[in-house]
């Protein structure tokens, strides 16, 4: 971690240079907002109510109760990478940075009753009450490696979920989210990038930990398959995605799988990057098949 300090000054200072403020109330579509049923006795929430798609619908709900764990997170990074100096003036920075992006989706959502509010707070108090935890992935070389992959599958699903949400405020949200989350996977990317110079096979060996036991956050939110199987049919995230918009390109960037100068635990973990990668690209074009074979034969 003393190691790394240098980088992460630097590049929080990158950060801070690059990232624009911006006012989650602007967002909003207040005027159309109206009384729920309860304590102001206005209209209770009504499925026609909302005009996204079902996929959609099920992309922001999942997207969302993964922000809503931030206090997760915030813990595991905090503990992981510390809240002294340089590492923790980013944890606290990121950590504020991501606040908004709860607070205002759910205020979106709710203004435009796009989704079942009361369902939403059960799912939401289920999800957040159950926690996050990173299972094996106990050292600072895999938070790092984690956060770079994590970000940047976010950045892809907030992006696709406005481009499919048929509603110009609603991407122009999602576009503005996805922004914050390209700045946050430059940040973890970059300091990762650093890390692989410094201690080649540990952090190569952490990235092939996460890499080969990646799940996209959610997993334990109730009826997500029947979710997940809606937004991959929809194009919000799917294993193509996965493979040629996260994980191919962090390999090229990262030169991960021509890296030299490796030990033997380096060229081990390298190995199974690439057996990884090979099995993930055979696995999405087999689903994309599937897909597409069910929906010529309806
Ligand atoms: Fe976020
Ligand atoms: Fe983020």
């Amino acid at each position: 971690m003393r190691e790394l300090e240098p980088s992460v000054e630097r590049l929080l200072d990158q950060h801070l240079g690059v990232a624009r403020d911006w006012l989650p109330h602007q967002y909003v579509p207040w005027s159309e907002a109206r009384d729920f049923d309860g304590p102001l006795g206005g209209a209770a929430w009504e499925p026609e109510q909302s005009a996204l798609p079902q996929a959609v619908q099920d992309a922001l709900i999942v997207n969302l109760l993964t922000e809503d764990n931030l206090p997760s997170y915030h813990f595991e990074i905090a503990v992981r990478l510390g809240r002294d100096g340089a590492w923790g003036t980013w944890v606290h920075r990121w950590t504020a940075e991501e606040d908004r992006h709860s607070s205002v989706l759910r205020a979106f959502l709710h203004a435009r009753r796009a989704v079942d509010p009361a369902v939403l707070e059960e799912l939401r108090m289920r999800h957040v009450a159950a926690g996050w935890s990173p299972g094996n992935w106990r050292t600072p070389l895999h938070t790092l490696a984690y956060t770079t992959v994590q970000e940047l599958a976010t950045r892809q699903a907030h992006r696709n979920t406005g481009a499919l949400c048929g509603d110009r405020l609603g991407e122009s949200l999602m576009a503005r989210i996805a922004a914050d989350e390209n700045l946050h996977m430059l940040f973890y990317r970059q300091v990762f990038a650093d890390a692989l110079q410094a201690f080649p096979d540990d952090a190569t060996t952490a990235l092939a930990d996460v890499l080969c036991d990646f799940a996209m956050p959610g997993t334990g939110i109730r009826g997500f398959r029947a979710r997940a199987a809606r937004i991959a049919a929809a194009g919000v995230y799917n294993l193509d995605i996965h493979h040629e918009h996260v994980v191919a390109p962090l390999l090229r960037t990262l030169a991960v799988l021509t890296a030299s100068g490796l030990g033997p635990a380096g060229r081990r973990a390298q190995e199974r990057i690439g057996l990884h990668a090979e099995r993930l690209q055979a696995q999405a074009a087999r689903a994309r098949e599937l897909y597409e074979r069910q929906h010529t034969s309806r």
